[in-house]
C-alpha cells in the first residue's frame, strides 16, 4: 500500500445474492462505509440488483459496480448490456476482462480492451483483471502471460485520465482457497507497476493494483501490506458483510500506518 493511494476494497459477488438477498448484503456494506472512512469501498452484484442498490446506496460512498459489459452502445445483441445503460441504472465502475469470463465466455484479450475502452468512453471506471494459470504458473509464464494482458488495454488507460484499477487475480488462487503469498503478489504487481510507468509515471501513480484470489480477514493484512497493492477484488469473503467489512479495516489500519 502506498500513502499516495487510496486503498480500493471491491466485493464481486459472482452469481450470487440476485434477489433481497442482494439489497440486504448491500444495506450492510452501507454501514460499513462510515467505519473505514479512507477506504473506497465497491460492490459488484449481479445485474438484477444494480438498480435496486444504487438506488439504496444513493449519497452513501459505497461504488457500484458492474461485473461485465458489452462494448457497443446498444444494438441488436440479445443478453448483453452495455456501458450507457450501466451508467443509466447508477454504475461508477465495472469490472472486465474476470478470469470466468476468459475462461467461459471466451473473453480475449482484445474483446477486453474493447471494455475497457467502452467503459472509459462512458465514465465508468474499469477494474481491468489479469491473471495465469496453474499451468503458466508452474510454466514460469505468469509474468509473460500477464504482461501480454495487461499490454493489451494498457494504451487505452494511458489514453484517458481515469483512475482505472487493475486486479492481479492467479486463477489458481480463485475460490480454491489458496492464495499467493505477499512475495508472489508482489513480485507480480511490481511488475505490473513497472509496465506502467514505462508508459508514462503519472499513469503508474494512478492506477491501483488490486490483488484477488481468496483473499480473507486472516491473509488481507499480509497482502495489503505489500508496496504495490493497492486494495483487493474479492469474491466468496465478500457474500458476509463482517468478513468483507474485516478485510476493510485491515487496509484502512494500513493506510493510516497503524
Ligand atoms: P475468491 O475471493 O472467492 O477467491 O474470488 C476472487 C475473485 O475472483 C474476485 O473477482
Amino acid at each position: 500500500m502506498h500513502p499516495k493511494r487510496r486503498p480500493l476494497i471491491a466485493g464481486n459477488w459472482k452469481m450470487f445474492k440476485g434477489g433481497p438477498a442482494g439489497l440486504e448484503l448491500a444495506g450492510a456494506c452501507k454501514e460499513l462505509a462510515p467505519k473505514v472512512r479512507g477506504v473506497d469501498l465497491v460492490i459488484a452484484p449481479p445485474f438484477t440488483v444494480l438498480a435496486a442498490a444504487a438506488a439504496d446506496l444513493d449519497g452513501t460512498t459505497v461504488g457500484l459496480a458492474a461485473q461485465n459489459l458489452y462494448p457497443k452502445d446498444s444494438g441488436a445483441f440479445t443478453g448483453e448490456i452495455s456501458a450507457p445503460m450501466l451508467k443509466e441504472c447508477g454504475c461508477a465502475w465495472v469490472i472486465v476482462g474476470h478470469s470466468e469470463r476468459r475462461q467461459y465466455f471466451g473473453d480475449t484479450d482484445a474483446l477486453v480492451a474493447d471494455k475497457v475502452a467502452a467503459a472509459l468512453s462512458h465514465d465508468l471506471l474499469p477494474i481491468a483483471c489479469v491473471g495465469e494459470t496453474l499451468a503458466q504458473r508452474e510454466g514460469g509464464e505468469t509474468l509473460r502471460v500477464v504482461k501480454q494482458q495487461v499490454e493489451a488495454f494498457l494504451d487505452v488507460i494511458a489514453q484517458s485520465k481515469a483512475a482505472v484499477a487493475i486486479a492481479y487475480e492467479p486463477v489458481w488462487a480463485i475460490g480454491t482457497g489458496k492464495t499467493a503469498g505477499p512475495a508472489e503478489a508482489e513480485e507480480v504487481h511490481a511488475a505490473i507497476r513497472t509496465w506502467l510507468s514505462n508508459k508514462s509515471a503519472e499513469l503508474a501513480e494512478r492506477t491501483r493494483i488490486l490483488y484477488g484470489g481468496s483473499v480473507k480477514p486472516d491473509n488481507a493484512e499480509g497482502l495489503l501490506g505489500c508496496p504495490n497493492v493497492d486494495g483487493a477484488l474479492i469474491g466468496g469473503a465478500s457474500l458476509d458483510a463482517g468478513s468483507f467489512g474485516a478485510i476493510a479495516e485491515a487496509a484502512q489500519k494500513l493506510a493510516q500506518g497503524k
